[in-house]
């Protein structure tokens, strides 16, 4: 079966979704919104809500540019998803947070700490952050280099995995009698020293219901790759292309390999805005009501923003430059220019189809259409999964909910109701065992 996240962003994916007159372009911070967003996905059997981060304004790093998008406007996801955790039973949770301006202790606390209180729904999503003005909230003058916030994260994702095994899932004993909470041979400590952090460890933070948190990445790039091969066990892509999508796929799989990881390890979940309607003419007429909303100085903007140059200095209606060397992100400009000379697109075509989604690729049309979409992905080898982009919410998404979820359980490629309770069980990823609580662990306990 298909697996479906739900990537909720404020008022929709659309850049122009706080537009639409059906948009209460003031819930962008509103707890009930997000609520009936979580309960209406949930409704949807969805796998998971993801919500995305930067600890910096997104995008182009311009007044003028926030002023006419919502960029500059984001809850902290953690906060956020831990209400939801209060008003959710089986949807997974899963947020990103950055390891370049982060520490590992934190980290690893928050996500534990929320996939306690969701009994066992967390996901972390691990970035190496793509917006440099996070660089000037962190007393840094520039963002750290493209291979130096990978080589961070390696180090990072290893402390922090080896945080969740601190406490073995039978610590607890809550010895009444004996005045012993917990068995002191099973709480370890990490005693990590590594080039980037020295983290003693344990975390406080008891092993929940799925063992730990499940592990998301995004990075395209082949030091992204490399990292998501290692230790990923979701992956959200950029992908225009099916057969690009495909080479991909098979990518990352194979490089799972050579961890000696099983390919079902990974599922791998393209992104996909979708605009739907009754009629093809319809679904057209809502995505082109927000497209014609796109004013030609922002989407030059954003679009620069992206190729590390300004593109306003060409001509709008004249080819796509090569991009700069953005020190940024490098698969989503790659995908957009493969785009860009597969069709011969301009710059202000380019724009037109890219920046209303940030790349992703966009399905329009009827329930069926949406479900032809996604099932022929799915079944081509290029997805195990769907990252969704509704166009707006709540409406884009009750749209979904409504109307191609049906169609995807007719078809028998979704689920009909949820089988587990946890993340994990919904993704059909195995509980990691405890690296102390393994036959194996008998060397390492007595060292610890
Ligand atoms: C679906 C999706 C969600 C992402 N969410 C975030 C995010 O929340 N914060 C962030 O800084 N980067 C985010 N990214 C960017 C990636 O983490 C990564 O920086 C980007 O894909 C470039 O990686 P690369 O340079 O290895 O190709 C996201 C990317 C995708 C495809």
């Amino acid at each position: 079966m298909m697996k479906l996240g739900l990537f909720f962003e404020g008022c929709g994916h659309h850049i122009a979704a706080w537009r639409d007159p059906d948009v209460d372009a003031h819930a962008r911070q509103s707890l009930a919104h997000y609520v009936e967003i979580a309960q209406l996905a949930e409704r949807g059997k969805f796998d998971f809500l993801f919500t995305a981060d930067t600890n910096a304004t997104f995008g182009p790093d311009d007044a003028d540019a926030w002023a006419r998008t919502m960029a500059a406007s984001r809850l902290e996801p953690i906060t956020l998803l831990s209400a939801l955790a209060a008003v959710t039973q089986r949807i997974g949770l899963v947020a990103t947070a950055t390891t370049t301006y982060f520490e590992p202790f934190h980290v690893a606390r928050f996500f534990a700490s929320l996939d306690q209180i969701s009994g066992g729904r967390a996901g972390w999503n691990l970035v190496t952050s793509l917006a440099v003005a996070e660089a000037y909230n962190f007393g840094r003058e520039a963002h750290a280099s493209h291979a130096d916030r990978y080589a961070r994260a390696h180090e990072f994702a290893k402390v922090v995995l080896g945080l969740w095994d601190s406490w073995e899932d039978d610590a607890v004993i809550a010895d009444k009698e004996h005045g012993l909470y917990l068995d002191r041979a099973k709480l370890h400590f990490l005693n990590h020293k590594g080039q980037h952090f020295s983290v003693r460890g344990p975390l406080t933070v008891h092993r929940s219901p799925q063992g730990h948190p499940v592990i998301v990445q995004a990075g395209q790039s082949e030091d992204g790759r490399e990292l998501a091969a290692e230790t990923a066990e979701v992956i959200f892509t950029v992908q225009q292309d099916l057969e690009a999508g495909r080479a991909f796929y098979a990518d990352v799989k194979r490089r799972a390999g050579a961890y000696g990881r099983s390919p079902d390890s990974i599922k791998i979940m393209p992104g996909v805005m979708t605009a739907i309607g009754h009629t093809r003419a319809e679904a057209e007429d809502k995505y082109g009501r927000l497209q014609a909303l796109i004013a030609p100085e922002i989407g030059v903007k954003q679009l620069s923003a992206y190729f590390g140059m300004d593109l306003s200095t060409f001509p709008l209606d004249g080819p796509v430059p090569e991009p700069a060397n953005t020190n940024q992100e490098v698969g989503r400009v790659k995908v957009m220019v493969e785009l860009a000379r597969r069709e011969n697109l301009s710059i202000r075509q380019l724009y037109q189809r890219v920046i209303g989604q940030r790349a992703h690729r966009v399905v329009i049309g009827t329930p069926a259409d949406i479900a032809d979409g996604l099932e022929q992905w799915f079944t081509a080898g290029a997805a195990d999964g769907f990252n969704i982009l509704p166009l707006t919410f709540p409406g884009g998404l009750r749209d979904f909910v409504d109307l191609v979820v049906p169609e995807l359980q007719r078809r028998s490629l979704f689920r009909a109701d949820y089988e587990g309770h946890t993340l994990r069980e919904h993704l059909g990823l195995p509980r990691p065992l405890n690296r102390w609580s393994t036959s194996a662990a008998a060397g390492l306990r007595r060292v610890s």
